[in-house]
């Protein structure tokens, strides 16, 4: 139970969590990935579930086993995040974008294997922009009310790149890593700051995923009101 309280804060409450990396095939064999773990959705999927919530988590390539109580969606490509996380926002409360979306897709998908040609260059991977799902959420949020939550991994100025894509997102709420050597992909733990639009500024301390995952739904509970 969250901070003591008789009763779990996300009891009827139906949540959203978006986890791993997706991958974008080029062909049968061969896609375009990222090093996205899924271990930080998948710590938010757990937390939602022990705090009550009945909890839909769209999975993208993780490998991971499925958390117990929780719907598991699994997908690959971003189209096909976009698609679940579209049906299951219909009716969702918050919906928490942890994945790891590709930003491009190779533009061609050869239906067959991509196979050397004797003494010739390879060809050039032509790709073209994927959908933006957290920006599409947060435009036509399925229930008034709804809380939006986006991640985003950032280095250099790490604060004023996340107020930039908090504001280009328009999510309610966005958690931003610092990204570097020992940081975050595939670790246990992460640190972060919690960045509101209403101007909050919520720094959580290096610590296990599940630490992060429970501050993120304490700042969720707070918008639903
Ligand atoms: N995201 C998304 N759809 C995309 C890309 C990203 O829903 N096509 C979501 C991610 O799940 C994450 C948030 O947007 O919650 C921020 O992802 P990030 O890659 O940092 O944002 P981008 O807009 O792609 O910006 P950048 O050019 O810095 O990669
Ligand atoms: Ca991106």
């Amino acid at each position: 139970l969250a901070r003591g309280t008789a009763e779990p804060d996300l009891k009827g409450r139906h949540v959203v969590v978006s986890a791993g990396g997706t991958r974008e095939p080029l062909d049968p064999v061969r896609f375009l990935g990222n090093r996205s773990s899924g271990k930080q959705g998948y710590a938010l999927a757990r937390t939602a579930a022990a705090r009550g919530a009945r909890v839909t988590l769209i999975a993208a390539n993780t490998g991971l086993p499925d958390p117990a109580g929780v719907d598991v969606v699994p997908v690959g490509t971003a189209v096909q995040l976009r698609e679940a996380v579209l049906k299951a926002a219909a009716d969702a409360d918050a919906v928490v974008m942890a994945a790891a979306v590709a930003d491009f897709r190779p533009e061609v998908y050869a239906t067959g294997k991509i196979k050397k040609k004797d003494g010739q260059d390879p060809d050039p991977i032509v790709l073209v922009r994927n959908p933006d799902i957290l920006a599409e959420v947060s435009a036509d949020r399925a229930r008034s009310g709804q809380v939006i939550v986006g991640f985003a991994a950032e280095t250099d100025d790490v604060l004023a790149n996340g107020r930039t894509k908090l504001a280009r997102k328009g999510c309610d709420l966005l958690v931003v890593n610092e990204v570097g050597e020992r940081k975050t992909f595939g670790s246990e733990e992460n640190e972060a700051v919690v960045l509101g639009t209403d101007g909050s500024e919520t720094p959580v301390p290096h610590g296990p995923k599940e630490a992060l995952a429970d501050i993120v739904w304490d700042l969720v509970v707070e918008r639903l009101g």
